[in-house]
């Protein structure tokens, strides 16, 4: 089983990224650790547990992260994800509670304790803890297997300005130290999952499967899409973050290069902006393997079959 830390936002794209990931006998989730993001801290620790219990799976240890960013005042998207971030069910409030120790201390604790390389991170939200982590104890760095993060655009642009991708956004300081910390990092920027739409179809099969999980994850998708397809009339939205956990079970569904990004954090109207050296065209140390193509049919396919199994 390949072990995995889950640092989130959530966030209805996140539900579906760790409902995806409870349900895959492949993976050993070791925590789910919750940044501020799409909702404030309160929110995104809560809505972490209710992921969990809804899945029948509140063994695994949730922990809070940071309130705000490294250096500038938390962004959030309500406007995207609703109030509490999981707008769309009617959810029960989570029975179970959060882990005393912190995010940033229970990743420095797990990636000192486990064997060297064994250890994925999967970041689907704004990269503070990870940053935190890696300022706190630099020695993680060269014990982490990977990073796979959701985060950045290209070619695609942004989605919070025409510059940035939200996640990156946020905490650009964070993504910046991130970057630079040597570690392996797979990115899945908007160029990827833009072209995993929620269509009607798709969501229909997932509200089709029997499940409380399923049935409210089904409720979520169709409030998270009204954002985008009333801004751009898209027939549903981009399932952002399960790319990250689709990459971990088919990582042949995707496709990309191994080049260099650097993370803007001087300028106003260009802050959060990946910069990605997709052609080589300067000698800056590839650092990356950023994704730009996905195979969406293959993508909706594992995820409407592990989402089947549960009951
Ligand atoms: C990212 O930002 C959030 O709104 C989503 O959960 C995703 O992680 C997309 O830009
Ligand atoms: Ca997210």
């Amino acid at each position: 089983k390949r072990k995995i830390i889950i640092d989130t936002d959530p966030g209805q794209d996140d539900a579906a990224a760790i409902l995806l990931a409870l349900a895959s006998p492949e993976l050993d989730i070791l925590g789910i650790t919750a940044v501020a993001g799409n909702v404030p801290l309160d929110w995104t620790t809560r809505n972490a547990l209710i992921i969990c219990e809804l899945a029948g799976r509140a063994d695994v240890p949730v922990y809070a992260g940071a309130h705000a960013p490294l250096k500038r005042p938390l962004v959030t998207a309500e406007h995207v994800h609703g109030k509490t971030g999981l707008d769309g069910p009617l959810l029960d409030e989570p029975v179970g509670e959060l882990q005393d120790e912190g995010a940033v201390d229970f990743i420095i604790r797990t990636l000192l304790a486990e064997e060297t390389g064994t250890v994925t991170v999967c970041a689907l939200g704004p990269l503070t803890n990870l940053a935190l982590a890696l300022q706190k104890a630099p020695e993680i760095a060269g014990r982490i297997a990977e990073i796979v993060l959701m985060g950045g655009g290209f070619f695609e642009g942004g989605n919070i300005t025409p510059a940035a991708e939200f996640n990156i956004y946020v905490d650009p300081e964070a993504a910046d130290v991130v970057f630079r910390a040597g570690v392996p990092i797979v990115m899945m920027p908007l160029d990827v999952t833009h072209k995993v739409l929620t269509t009607r179809a798709r969501t229909e099969a997932i509200a089709a499967l029997p499940s409380k999980a399923t049935r409210a994850l089904a409720e979520m998708l169709v409030f998270f899409e009204r954002f985008d397809e009333q801004k751009y009339g898209s027939d549903g939205a981009p399932l952002h973050d399960p790319c990250v956990i689709a990459y971990l079970l088919r990582p042949e569904l995707f496709a990309g290069r191994f080049c260099n990004v650097e993370i803007e954090t001087a300028s106003d109207l260009t802050r959060g902006m990946t910069v990605v050296d997709w052609w080589h065209v300067t000698d800056r140390a590839p650092n990356a393997t950023v994704m730009r193509e996905v195979d969406a049919e293959g993508f909706f396919t594992l995820l409407t079959e592990r989402l089947a199994t549960y009951s």
